[in-house]
């Protein structure tokens, strides 16, 4: 694995956080870089039976040998990094670029504040939008310009490139998903900036040359967290009913649900370039794969499911999430050629 991208297909939360520590785990990356907007993502992962909520630190920490990086696209809270570095113990091989933004209190009381953001976008509260904001008037403070981080900065776009350069792995995290970015997404309710797959390599400073793989995570129905259209949304009583409905990690709302829709799958792939799809939360539709790790011992129904994903969108499900826990998972990269 020289260098893969990992990003959302659909509104977020489609459990990046698992398949990223996953790819950590098996694929060994010298290097571990987050993408994305900031912390207003929250990526669960589960280790030995250990939950983490990660809104700051790369969710492939697991592989202890990786040296693990914020990219200058990223707004940092640094209220939020301290803890996390903290309850995942990655003091010394964690790294922030000088040029990541920082968010301060003043953001997210004015996130928090408003009827625009909070109220009709229902946004995270995060404050990640009001940074971004002033990011764009050039006002914004920068990790460089706060002491406290000081010891953790580094230059974020070298150390990837030079890692690549001498032929190691690098595993790049996107956050939220394709139709929250603020240019492909629904138009106004959307985060505060891009997010698919050429903005993620942006905001660790790589050019698309560098990308071998792109791997769009879905999940195996839609959830959206906030306000903005969900096609074929399911009451609450019924949400309930399949077992659909998620509360979210770092707002505690009620996701809203659907299911998979292909017509966004397709056009998913078409804007992140993916060469590979992550397929999450199979059990909970079809709850007789729960734990399966084998492609061959999936029921036909299941298959037929897969292989219409493949159809539909001409690329290979070649990671498939079959429980919460890391190892909960069905890898068909060996059995399927890929491009
Ligand atoms: P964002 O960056 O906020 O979009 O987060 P995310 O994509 O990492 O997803 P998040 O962790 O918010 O939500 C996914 C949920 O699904 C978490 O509770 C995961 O533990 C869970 N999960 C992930 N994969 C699977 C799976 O294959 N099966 C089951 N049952 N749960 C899964
Ligand atoms: P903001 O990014 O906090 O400004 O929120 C804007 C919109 O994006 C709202 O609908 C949020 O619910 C949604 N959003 C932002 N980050 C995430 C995420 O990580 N998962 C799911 N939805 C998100
Ligand atoms: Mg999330």
């Amino acid at each position: 694995m020289p260098c893969e991208v990992v990003v959302g297909g659909f509104f977020g939360d489609e459990g990046k956080g698992k398949i990223i520590s996953y790819l950590a785990l098996r694929d060994k990356p010298a290097v571990i870089a987050r993408a994305g907007v900031g912390t207003n993502a929250g990526h669960t992962v589960v280790i030995n039976g250990k939950l983490f909520k990660l809104r700051q630190i790369p969710s492939g920490f697991a592989y202890e040998k990786a040296r693990l990086l914020i990219g200058p696209g990223v707004l940092v809270n640094p209220e939020v990094f301290f803890k996390e570095i903290e309850e995942t113990n990655c003091k010394d091989r964690v790294g922030i670029d000088y040029q990541c933004g920082v968010i301060e209190r003043k953001h997210i009381e004015e996130d928090k504040g408003s009827s625009h953001l909070h109220g009709k976008i229902g946004s995270t509260g995060s404050g990640c939008g009001p940074a971004n904001a002033e990011r764009a008037l050039r006002r914004l403070k920068i990790a460089k310009d706060i002491p406290e981080l000081q010891p953790y900065l580094t230059d974020v776009p070298l150390e990837i490139n030079e890692a690549l350069d001498r032929g190691e792995g690098v595993l790049i995290e996107g956050t939220q998903g394709t139709y929250l970015s603020l240019y492909h997404g629904t138009y106004p309710f959307v985060t505060s900036k891009d997010v698919c797959a050429a903005a993620a390599c942006s905001d660790v400073g790589i050019g698309p040359t560098k990308v071998d793989d792109v791997i769009v995570v879905f999940k195996a129905y839609v959830t959206r967290v906030g306000s903005g259209p969900l096609e074929g949304e399911l009451p609450e009583e019924e949400a309930k009913k399949r077992g659909w409905l998620e509360i979210a990690t770092v707002t505690g709302r009620k996701r809203r649900s659907a299911p998979f829709n292909f017509k966004l799958a397709k056009r998913a792939v078409m804007l992140n370039g993916a060469t590979q799809i992550a397929l999450t939360k199979i059990d909970i539709v079809f709850p007789e794969t729960r734990g399966v790790t084998k492609y061959d011992e999936l029921p036909a129904e299941t298959k037929k499911f897969i292989e219409k994903i493949e159809h539909e969108t001409g690329v290979p499900v070649t990671l498939i999430g079959t429980g919460p826990e890391i190892n909960a998972m069905i890898d068909r990269r060996d059995e399927i050629e890929l491009k």
